[in-house]
């Protein structure tokens, strides 16, 4: 389930920089699958997210935290493209997304517990 998680947001976050490539290079329509591809696996990291959530016997705040912070991290992959798509000002949106994804790692990896990195 950790590894779905993981595998699903790493590859995300790679298709997420395709998806800006191809927009700087005019390629519209390889834009549009990469999208339709994202939104797939913004599902699948919830879902593996849910189902970690299932596997804790007693969710605090960090959970919550942790959840909270997954989701506007995802909010804020949509609104980049989105954004970037209409050529429009996305400077504010990047802030929150390096605080966002920080903050997500920081809780995934350091603070709770079901760490692969300390098993
Ligand atoms: C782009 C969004 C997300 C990223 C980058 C992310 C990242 C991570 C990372 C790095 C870990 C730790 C993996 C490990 O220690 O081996 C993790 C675990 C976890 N994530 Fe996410 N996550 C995201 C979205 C979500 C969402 C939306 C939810 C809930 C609905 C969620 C729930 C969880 C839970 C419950 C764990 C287990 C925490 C633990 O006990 O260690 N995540 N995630």
């Amino acid at each position: 389930m950790i590894h779905g998680h993981i595998t699903a947001w790493v590859l995300t976050l790679i298709l997420f920089f395709v998806a800006l490539s191809l927009h700087k290079s005019g390629k519209e329509k390889g834009l549009k699958i990469v999208q339709m591809i994202l939104r797939v696996l913004y599902i699948l990291i919830i879902a593996s997210g849910i189902g970690l959530l299932f596997m804790v016997n007693k969710i605090d705040v960090w959970y919550i935290l942790k959840a909270v912070a997954g989701l506007w991290v995802i909010g804020l992959f949509e609104m980049i493209l989105g954004r970037v798509k209409n050529n429009r000002n996305t400077s504010v949106f990047w802030i929150q997304f390096v605080v966002a994804f920080l903050l997500v790692l920081y809780l995934g990896f350091v603070k709770l517990p079901m760490s692969f990195l300390h098993p």
